[in-house]
């Protein structure tokens, strides 16, 4: 496995694999790995000849008021996964060495990215298209897998990729969840015993409302009964929204697929799930 700490190298690694015909898989994560990450890696391996994964927190994708200075870091513990699932090449910059002091370019999608966490952190997605665009450019991909734990974050790439002519498939993986329900996620690490089986309410009130949703056909009692349990259980909710997938918009008579998604808050740490699925 080779670690790459500057985009040079990757670069001229991924256009000269270009060239001798091999193809890339790309996995961007912002590392203090978990099996929702590895699973991801597994996806690439059996996509690419080539599979990169990137290790970069990006500080870009963070309000001053969030967590970036305290995000979760293990760099020696992320190779070993990577290595142990067959990751070929690592890359691993410095804020520094990513983003020149006075680079002035943002990559913002503007439809999507609105609603749920593009409304509570208005400055999240353009963070995060911007440092994909320019993993894209440098990683030269064929392949980039995204997890649907994230599932706004995906549709946005999504829509970035067609937009602007990138050209990669986009490979939305499953979202992976501990034994108990609760979805995995690096800043799982910041909960207390207590909070983390209070969290548990998330992911059980998705899946009540989901249900209710599907046999009484109506939105508005599912998704109040869904806020009043994580409430109930101490969380305090940002959101909980049904959506349609392709549009982002509230679903009308014509939505196939949507998305019930919550954020909610224990203690400080804020959570995100979902469910997707079909009307
Ligand atoms: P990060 O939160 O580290 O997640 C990296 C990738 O892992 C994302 O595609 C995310 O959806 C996926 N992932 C995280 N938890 C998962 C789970 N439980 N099941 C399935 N997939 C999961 O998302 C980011 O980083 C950043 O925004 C990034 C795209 C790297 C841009 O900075």
């Amino acid at each position: 496995m080779q670690i790459f700490t500057t985009r040079r190298e990757l670069q001229q690694f991924a256009l000269g694999a270009k060239r001798s015909g091999k193809s890339i898989a790309l996995v961007p994560t912002m590392g203090f790995l978990h099996e929702g990450h590895t699973s991801l890696m597994d996806i690439a391996r059996g996509k690419a000849d080539i599979v990169i994964v990137s290790i970069f927190v990006n500080p870009k994708q963070f309000a001053p008021t969030e967590d970036f200075d305290r995000y979760p870091r293990d760099f020696e513990g992320d190779l070993a996964k990577c290595e142990a699932h067959k990751v070929d090449v690592v890359f691993a910059p410095e804020i520094s060495e990513m983003y020149d002091v006075n680079s002035s370019t943002w990559v913002e999608e503007t439809v999507l990215a609105k609603p749920l966490c593009g409304a509570s952190r208005p400055t999240f997605y353009r963070g995060v298209t911007t440092v994909v665009a320019k993993l894209f450019l440098l990683a030269q991909p064929d392949y980039a897998v995204f997890g649907l734990k994230d599932a706004q974050q995906c549709f946005v790439i999504q829509r970035m990729v067609r937009d602007l002519d990138f050209p990669v498939e986009i490979i939305p993986a499953p979202l992976v969840r501990d034994a108990d329900g609760l979805a995995l996620s690096s800043r799982n690490r910041y909960l207390s015993a207590d909070e983390r089986r209070r969290a548990l309410s998330i992911h059980q009130s998705l899946l009540g409302a989901k249900a209710r949703i599907i046999s009484e056909k109506t939105f508005a009692p599912a998704i109040s009964e869904a806020v009043e349990k994580v409430s109930a259980a101490g969380g305090k909710v940002d959101y909980i929204e049904i959506l349609d997938c392709d549009t982002m918009a509230a679903p009308d008579e014509n939505s196939k697929r949507v998305i019930l998604a919550a954020a909610a808050f224990f203690g400080t740490t804020r959570l995100i799930d979902n469910e997707i699925f079909e009307l």
